[in-house]
C-alpha cells in the first residue's frame, strides 16, 4: 500500500468481495467463539419465556450484591407504572465499585483514558471509589440530599464517571446533558427538572480548540432559580469566571470533603437518573430510570451481549457518556461487571484517520461497540487506513443507534473484525435502558442489517398499525410486550404524558416503541426507523418540532418545518423548508443566522444541512403540515396524495423550487 494508486486498487478489490458477500444470508457464530461463549446454548431462550419474572430475578442475583434480597420480582398491580425488585435495597455506585474493590480487584484499570493530544490515565476501580466517596461528601456538603436532581454537563473525562457514582452514592438523581448541547439546551433541561447543583467544566477541547464551557454555561444559568451551586472541573486550565456563593471548584471541594462516605443502600425503585430525549414535540422527555431494575438490565446485557470476560476483556464502548449508550455501557453495565474499559476524549479524526485503531492496537481493546454512522465515516477514509494499525486482539465488534445497512456491516465484519468477529448489532432506545433486541454472538447466526431476536426475558412483536395483531411476517409496527427491569419508570414530573406516548394506543400493557420494523421468516426483526417527528442524525436523537422551534426563533422566519432526509453519512439528516416573512429574501446571511440559530438553542450537531426557501408549507385543511410530502419531495419521491392538501399548488411550487435547486448544484 502507501501509494494512492495501490490505495485505490485495493479499495476496489475489496468492493468487489463486499458485492460478493452480499449474498451471504447468514454468518454462523464462529466455533472457536461459541466453544469459549458465557451462553452457548439456545436453550437459555426457551428457559427465559418458560418464568420471565423469575429469570430476571436469578440474572439479578447472579450479577449484583443486593443489600437486601427482593422477595417479588414484578409489581405489575398498576401498569404501566411497573415496578421490579421492590423490596429490595441496593447501592448502584457499590455495586460498580465497593464490592470490586472488596473483592481484592481494586488495581484492575476501570478506564484505560486516553485525551485527544495523546495524555494517558488509567484509573482503577480503587481510584474511582476513592474519588467517588470524596466527591459523594462534597455533594453533601454543599446541600445537595438525597432525591434531589444534579445536572452534569462534562466532556469525555474520568470525572463524568465520578460525578454520575456519586450521585449514586447518595441517593442524588443525575441528570447527564451530551456535551454537545448548547448551554441554553442544559438551562432547559436544569429547569424542567428543577435541578440543584450542575457539574461542569472549564472548557472542553475538540480538535485542538477548547471551547470556554463556564462562559458559556454562565450567560444561561442565572434564571434557574432551584440552581444553587456549579461545580468546577479543572480539565483545561483556562481561566473562568466563578460566582462567589454559587460556584466551586471541583478538587477543591473534593480536597475538603471527608474520604470517607459509606454507601448507603437504596430503596429498589429510588430513581438513579433522569436523561432527557427528544420526542414528537420540542418539549424533550424525561426518561426516569431507577436503580434495581436498570442495574439488572445494564448488567446483564452488557455481560452476555459482549460475551463479557472482566479478567481478560478490554472492552471499548465509543460512544459519549451524555447518551443512555454512555450511561449503560461506559458507565454502569461496564463497572457492574468489573470490567476494563478505553475511554476517549475525542473525535475520530483528531489528531489523524487512524486515532481510533491506534487506540485499538494500544490498549489491545477485544471489544468495540460503535454506531453505524461512524462506520460509514471509516469507509469513506479508506480500508487503508486500519489496515496500518494491529486490529487482531479484537473478538467482538457491536453496532447501535440506528439501522446498519448491509455493506456497513459486510465492511465492519472483514476490514475490522478480519472476519473472525461476531457482530451484535443491538437494537434498543434511551427508555428501554438497556438493549432489547440482540444476537447473543455464541448462540444466533447473525444476518446483515438485522438485530435479529429478542434478549432473553424480552417479548417483542411486529404488529398491524390499526388493530396491533402481531403479524408472523411483514412490515408493521414494534411493540414490546411485557416489562422488563430496565424499562423507564416515568417521564420526570409527567406521568400523563408517559402513558400518552407509550401505552395509549394498543393499552396499558404494550409498549408502544416508536419504530417500523419488519419481521422475515426466520422470525427475525428488522428495524426500519422512527415512525413519529423524530430524527435520528448521526445517532442523535432530535425531535423536527424542537428543530423547528428553534429556526422560528429567528427574526427573519415565518414558519418552518423539519423533516429528515436519507443521507449516505449520517443515516439521517436535517432538511428545513423555511417560510422568511414578507420583506426578507432568502440569502446566505440568513441561511448563516438560521444554522447558528440552531446551534444556540440545540446544539451544532442538529444544524439543517438543507435548507430549502418555501413561499408556503404543504397544509392539510386542519392546518397540520404534511411532513410526509415534504419528505417525499426532498428524496425526489414520486408524491402520494395531495387531495388533502388545502391548496395543492403549494406542492407544484415546492417541486419547482427543489428542481431549480438541483440545477444550481450541476
Ligand atoms: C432509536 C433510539 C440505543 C441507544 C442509542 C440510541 C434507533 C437504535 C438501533 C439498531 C436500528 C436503532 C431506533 C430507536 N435505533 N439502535 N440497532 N437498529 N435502529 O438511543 O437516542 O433513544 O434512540 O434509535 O429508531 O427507536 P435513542
Amino acid at each position: 500500500m502507501g501509494t494512492d494508486a495501490g490505495a485505490m486498487a485495493s479499495d476496489s478489490s475489496l468492493e468487489h468481495e463486499l458485492e460478493a458477500m452480499l449474498e451471504i444470508e447468514k454468518f454462523e457464530p464462529p466455533a472457536e467463539f461459541r466453544e469459549r461463549a458465557n451462553w452457548s446454548d439456545p436453550a437459555i431462550y426457551d428457559e427465559a419465556a418458560a418464568d420471565p419474572v423469575a429469570w430476571w430475578t436469578a440474572r439479578s442475583k447472579e450479577l449484583l450484591d443486593w443489600d437486601i434480597e427482593p422477595t417479588e420480582g414484578l409489581n405489575d398491580s398498576d401498569p404501566p407504572f411497573y415496578k421490579w425488585f421492590e423490596d429490595g435495597r441496593i447501592n448502584a455506585s457499590a455495586q460498580c465499585l465497593d464490592r470490586h474493590v472488596a473483592a481484592g480487584i481494586g488495581d484492575r484499570v476501570a478506564y484505560h483514558w486516553r485525551g485527544e493530544e495523546g495524555e494517558e490515565r488509567d484509573v482503577t476501580y480503587a481510584d474511582l471509589h476513592r474519588d467517588v466517596q470524596r466527591f459523594a461528601n462534597a455533594l453533601k456538603d454543599l446541600g445537595v440530599d438525597k432525591g434531589d436532581v444534579v445536572g452534569i454537563y462534562l466532556p469525555m473525562i474520568p470525572e463524568v464517571a465520578v460525578a454520575m457514582l456519586a450521585c449514586a452514592r447518595i441517593g442524588a438523581i443525575h441528570n447527564v446533558v451530551f456535551g454537545g448541547f448548547s448551554a441554553e439546551s442544559v438551562r432547559e433541561r436544569m429547569e424542567f427538572a428543577d435541578a440543584k447543583a450542575l457539574v461542569t467544566v472549564d472548557g472542553a477541547r475538540r480538535k485542538g480548540k477548547t471551547a470556554p464551557i463556564k462562559e458559556q454555561v454562565d450567560e444561561q444559568m442565572g434564571s434557574v432559580d432551584s440552581l444553587k451551586t456549579i461545580v468546577v472541573v479543572r480539565a483545561t486550565g483556562i481561566d473562568v469566571p466563578m460566582t462567589d456563593g454559587r460556584d466551586v471548584f471541583y478538587d477543591e471541594v473534593c480536597a475538603a470533603a471527608d474520604p470517607e462516605c459509606p454507601a448507603e443502600p437504596m430503596e429498589a425503585e429510588h430513581p438513579l437518573f433522569i436523561l432527557y430525549t427528544s420526542g414528537s414535540t420540542a418539549k424533550p422527555k424525561g426518561i426516569l430510570h431507577t436503580t434495581g431494575g436498570y442495574l439488572t438490565g445494564a448488567a446483564t446485557t452488557h455481560r452476555y451481549v459482549f460475551d463479557l470476560k472482566p479478567e481478560t476483556d478490554v472492552y471499548w464502548c465509543a460512544a459519549d457518556v451524555g447518551w443512555i449508550t454512555g450511561h449503560t455501557y461506559i458507565v454502569y453495565g461496564p463497572l457492574a461487571n468489573g470490567a476494563t474499559s478505553v475511554m476517549w476524549e475525542g473525535a475520530p479524526d483528531y489528531p489523524h484517520q487512524g486515532v481510533w485503531w491506534e487506540n485499538v492496537e494500544r490498549y489491545k481493546a477485544t471489544i468495540l461497540y460503535a454506531a453505524p454512522t461512524a462506520i460509514r465515516t471509516f469507509i469513506k477514509w479508506g480500508a487503508d487506513i486500519p489496515a496500518k494499525f494491529d486490529l487482531s486482539s479484537l473478538r467482538l465488534l457491536g453496532s447501535v443507534g440506528e439501522p446498519i445497512n448491509p455493506k456497513a456491516w459486510l465492511w465492519y465484519h472483514k476490514v475490522i473484525g478480519g472476519e473472525r468477529c461476531p457482530i451484535v448489532d443491538t437494537w434498543w432506545q434511551t427508555e428501554t435502558g438497556g438493549i432489547m433486541i440482540t444476537p447473543l454472538p455464541g448462540i444466533t447466526a447473525t444476518k446483515p442489517g438485522s438485530a435479529t431476536t429478542p434478549f432473553p426475558g424480552v417479548k417483542a412483536e411486529v404488529v398491524d398499525e390499526k388493530e396491533g395483531e402481531p403479524l408472523a411476517e411483514g412490515q408493521g409496527l414494534l411493540m414490546l410486550e411485557r416489562p422488563w427491569p430496565s424499562m423507564l419508570r416515568t417521564l420526570y414530573k409527567e406521568d400523563d404524558r408517559f402513558i400518552e406516548t407509550y401505552f395509549s394506543k394498543f393499552g396499558k400493557e404494550r409498549y408502544l416503541v416508536g419504530d417500523a420494523a419488519r419481521r422475515d421468516s426466520d422470525g427475525y426483526f428488522w428495524v426500519i426507523g422512527r415512525i413519529d417527528d423524530v430524527v435520528n442524525v448521526s445517532g442523535h436523537r432530535l425531535s423536527t418540532a424542537e428543530v423547528e422551534s428553534a429556526i422560528v426563533a429567528h427574526e427573519s422566519v415565518a414558519e418552518a418545518a423539519v423533516i429528515g432526509q436519507t443521507d449516505e453519512d449520517t443515516g439521517q439528516a436535517i432538511c428545513a423548508f423555511v417560510t422568511l416573512r414578507g420583506g426578507t429574501e432568502p440569502s446566505k446571511d440568513v441561511e448563516a443566522g438560521i444554522r447558528e440559530a440552531v446551534a444556540t438553542r440545540i446544539g451544532k450537531f442538529a444544524r439543517p444541512k438543507r435548507i430549502v426557501w418555501a413561499d408556503d408549507l404543504p397544509k392539510t385543511r386542519s392546518g397540520k403540515i404534511m411532513r410526509r410530502l415534504l419528505r417525499d419531495i426532498a428524496e425526489g419521491r414520486a408524491l402520494g396524495d395531495v387531495t388533502t392538501l388545502r391548496d395543492p399548488d403549494v406542492m407544484a411550487e415546492l417541486e419547482a423550487k427543489i428542481a431549480e435547486e438541483s440545477d444550481d448544484e450541476s
